[in-house]
């Protein structure tokens, strides 16, 4: 399966998420792309069969860096429907985080991808979160295509 981890971070959380999915994805034998949103134009997400958004919340919502690549896929509704979606956050409260993982899920179901529940890490990822986001890059990874 090729599997897209694509994500934003300013100060490491999500990037150790994103790492930790990769890693669990790469290992349960998917082929793997994680990169930094900057890096991920629009073509790229469409060529993957697994897309995986992650984003700090910023003011109760997802970046607007995940938010423009998201809103760049416009085009290609209705291209993603056999997509796998996953999503994850890393947020300073759970209020926030959570609305952030809603923000995200509701643009997946907009596409109407095959969705994974996504992940919430408040604060600083523990060794126990990022147990869990290897666990999650595994079980996408293991899906059907
Ligand atoms: C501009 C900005 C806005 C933020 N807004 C919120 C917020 O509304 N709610 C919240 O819980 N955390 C908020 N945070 C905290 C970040 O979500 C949190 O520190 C996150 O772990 C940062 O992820 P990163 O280390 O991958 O950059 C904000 C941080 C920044 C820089």
């Amino acid at each position: 399966m090729r599997i897209l981890v694509v994500y934003h971070s300013q100060t490491g959380n999500t990037e150790k998420m994103a790492e930790a999915i990769g890693q669990g994805a790469e290992e349960a034998g998917g082929s793997l792309i994680v990169a930094p949103v900057d890096q991920i134009p629009p073509h790229i997400v469409n060529a993957a069969q697994a897309v995986i958004f992650g984003s700090p919340c910023y003011f109760g919502n997802m970046c607007w860096k995940i938010k423009r690549l998201i809103d760049q896929t416009a085009s290609l509704i209705g291209e993603f429907t056999n997509k796998i979606g996953g999503y994850f956050v890393s947020s300073g409260s759970k209020k926030d985080g959570e609305m952030t993982l809603y923000f995200l899920r509701r643009a997946l179901e907009v596409h109407k991808m095959r969705i994974v529940p996504g992940i919430l890490c408040v604060g600083t990822p523990t060794e126990e979160i990022l147990e869990e986001c290897r666990r999650y890059g595994a079980q996408i990874a293991q899906m059907e295509i």
